[in-house]
């Protein structure tokens, strides 16, 4: 089994790419690490690179990148791949520092991108941005969760950490609880994407910034019950939603196989779960889902 042990990056399709470089470099601090023709390659601190944004017709997602451990031959990864019916093309110099990637479609349609672990930029973002620490996770709406699962679990080696009834999965691949999120929904494509800010004052900071620049939050600031991270959402200016979040629950030692204790957790310990349908039940506190968020 393909073993992905990080979330590389999420590339965007747009129509407006300087629009968007200053959204995400200007406003949000992502370092522009590379610039190549129609394409930006920008990273958090955390990261080797975390967003890149290339021109396009139309917003989208363009890829999600996923790494494996370092000495992981992409040979294999690919031949693992076409064992699952999937193929998978080799490609070489994609991006600033990345040899050598092995790119396919999921089931789902979505372009995965996976290479090897890379070294983190360590980029000091511009004064005055908010500064995320690392891109978190992705959340694609899809058509058939369980299925979508199954290829994530079952091919790249993801961990079931919740449901949320039976239309709502969340994956990790590490400690942080979710990397992947899967929505049921009739139209596949990117939900969200999210980056972690180092507490609830950097929330707070950002919460401010946003308002400076009249950039509305479409929810939160509120604590979710899944993953309990404190969370805010907004949208970009090509109307994607970008989540910036805090204290997610982490699972350190996997073979526990429960999350860290803290003290907002309802039970000790806290273990993998289906959580309910019940509205109320997706926040600990703050503001309902907003209607049509999950649609969005
Ligand atoms: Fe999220």
């Amino acid at each position: 089994m393909i073993r992905v042990s990080k979330i590389g990056h999420v590339a965007l399709f747009t129509p407006e790419l300087e629009r968007q470089v200053e959204h995400y470099a200007g406003l949000v601090g992502l370092a522009t690490v590379a610039r190549d023709g129609d394409a930006v390659f920008l990273a958090c601190p955390g990261d080797h690179h975390s967003v890149v944004l290339r021109r396009g017709e139309a917003a989208g997602c363009a890829a999600l990148g996923l790494q494996v451990p370092r000495g992981t031959e992409l040979r294999d990864v690919a031949r693992q791949l076409s064992g699952h019916g999937l193929a998978a093309e080799h490609r070489s110099d994609t991006g600033p520092d990345l040899p050598a990637l092995v790119a396919f479609d999921s089931p789902d349609g979505q372009r995965i991108e996976i290479y090897e672990e890379r070294e983190a930029s360590g980029a000091s973002p511009a004064g005055g941005t908010i500064a995320p620490l690392k891109l978190g996770h992705a959340a694609f709406r899809v058509v058939d969760p369980a299925r979508s699962v199954a290829f994530f679990t079952e091919v790249l080696g993801f961990r079931v950490s919740d449901w949320m009834g039976d239309f709502f999965a969340f994956l990790r691949c590490g400690p942080d609880h979710h990397t992947v999120n899967l929505l049921r929904s009739p139209a596949p494509r990117l939900h969200h994407l999210a980056m972690e800010l180092r507490d609830w004052a950097h929330v707070k900071e950002a919460c401010d910034m946003l308002g400076k620049r009249r950039v509305p939050l479409i929810w939160g600031p509120g604590r979710h019950t899944v993953g309990h991270n404190i969370y805010t959402y907004h949208l970009d200016p090509d109307g994607q939603i970008l989540e910036l979040y805090t204290e997610l629950d982490q699972m350190s030692d996997e073979a526990a196989g429960h999350w860290d204790p803290r003290p907002w957790h309802h039970e000790t310990p806290l273990r993998p779960r289906r959580w309910e349908m019940d509205p109320f039940l997706s926040n600990a506190w703050g503001i309902p889902t907003p209607q049509g968020f999950r649609d969005a």
